[in-house]
């Protein structure tokens, strides 16, 4: 079976994890080079990274904006720093925040808004910036999760705003196993980051444990061996693996104050190395979806944009469980990437009563399903005849 996901991990980078070879300062120093600014500042999570971002730039007690279609742990970090989250419904053309709506959202008490590039779609850069000219009080902090070097017409994402947070688990364009990444060009901000971190966060040690996390990983999610993984997924065995929420909490995973090691720092360095040629095949992969979907599944296709990193190629159909259940039937797992809105999950109901409406997110987690857009030719072309023997 494919599966939705798979990390561009191979025996090398496991060989590697194992060895340690380099320190987390390196991962650091080339984390930032990749991404053309002057300092990165290293994290067990891209979570723990916001929440120590937000520490720093003291913003407790603020209101912060975010796309109501997000991941559930961004507004998990906001409200466990203390601040207010306030969250912004999808424009109506993409998957990102709607743009206005967040300028109208903004009061005296605004922080700083969060600007998520979903699914690796380049936010409006030309309107982030005349928003953040017109409201000098409001922080600009990209969420750089799905994008990492995402461009807006030849613009990086992430050198746009305060500093920029990254997500680097396996589930990820790039992973260094476990791990988050703070980068900025603000030289005071990266050294209180660092004083932070290294007050609140505890040692990871050499990681050998995340090593062998890493290669089970691989291995789970080879497609010869994932027929037999999805099973006992279906099963529920390995769901406090895998099951990354509960819709009544606010919490954090127990090890979010353990910092990343020498295991992580040295597939991370890897990963850096590799970055371009991740990206290249997963615009290869979205192209060839989108033209090879063409005629069966004309109006589900997401837009193809320049500069979009595509970390999911996300359809948009009327029964996504549905097409799920029938793809899985024939060896292909479908994702359903964000089936929550934000603001109407139990824990957040409440909090949120007087914000929104959300009618466009509702109508994206009612409608979206990903793709595989890790796999390679052959298998996105089995993708593609499955789709269309499903459609
Ligand atoms: C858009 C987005 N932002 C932030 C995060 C947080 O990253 P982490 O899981 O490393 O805490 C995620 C996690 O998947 C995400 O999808």
């Amino acid at each position: 079976m494919i599966p939705r996901l798979r990390p561009a991990i191979g025996a090398a980078d496991i060989a590697a994890a194992f060895k340690g070879g380099k320190s987390v300062e390196e991962f650091e120093r080339t984390f930032a080079t990749l991404m053309g600014q002057s300092h990165a500042i290293a994290f067990p999570y891209g979570r723990t990274a916001q929440m120590v971002l937000m520490e720093a730039m003291e913003l407790k007690g603020r209101e912060i904006i975010l796309p109501a279609y997000t991941c559930v742990v961004v507004a998990h970090a906001i409200v466990l720093s203390g601040c207010k989250p306030v969250f912004v419904d999808s424009e109506t053309d993409g998957f990102n925040m709607d743009l206005d709506k967040a300028e109208a959202a903004i009061t005296a008490n605004t922080g700083a808004i969060i600007a998520t590039s979903i699914h690796g779609y380049p936010v409006d850069l030309d309107r982030l910036d005349a928003i953040a000219a017109r409201h000098p009080h409001v922080e600009i902090i990209q969420d750089c999760a799905h994008s990492f070097a995402a461009e807006w017409h030849g613009r990086p994402v992430q050198k746009h705003g305060r500093a920029a947070i990254f997500g680097l688990n396996i589930s990820k364009l790039m992973t260094s196993i476990f791990g988050g990444m703070i980068t900025t060009d603000d030289a005071d901000l990266a050294e209180r980051l660092r004083a932070l971190r290294d007050h609140r966060l505890e040692g990871g040690g050499r990681g050998v444990s995340r090593a062998f996390y890493l290669g089970a990983a691989a291995t789970a999610l080879a497609p010869p061996v994932f027929t037999l993984v999805k099973r006992i997924a279906d099963l529920g065995l390995i769901d406090r693996f895998v099951r990354y929420y509960d819709e009544t909490l606010i919490d954090m995973p127990a090890n979010h104050l353990v910092q990343i090691g020498r295991a992580e720092a040295s597939v991370g360095v890897r990963q850096c190395a590799a970055y371009c040629g991740i990206i290249d095949r997963r615009r290869r992969i979205a192209a060839f979806y989108d033209q090879a979907l063409a005629d069966a599944l004309p109006d589900a296709r997401p837009p193809l944009v320049d500069g979009a990193t595509y970390s999911h190629y996300v359809l948009r159909v009327a029964d996504p469980e549905g097409l799920v259940s029938a793809a899985a039937r024939r060896g292909i797992e479908l994702g359903r990437l964000i089936d929550y809105c934000v603001p109407d999950m139990m824990a957040y109901r409440d909090m949120a009563s007087t914000q929104g409406p959300f009618d466009q997110t509702r109508r994206l987690n009612a409608s979206v399903v990903n793709l595989p857009v890790w796999v390679n030719k052959t298998q996105a072309r089995r993708v593609v005849e499955t789709l269309h023997a499903i459609t």
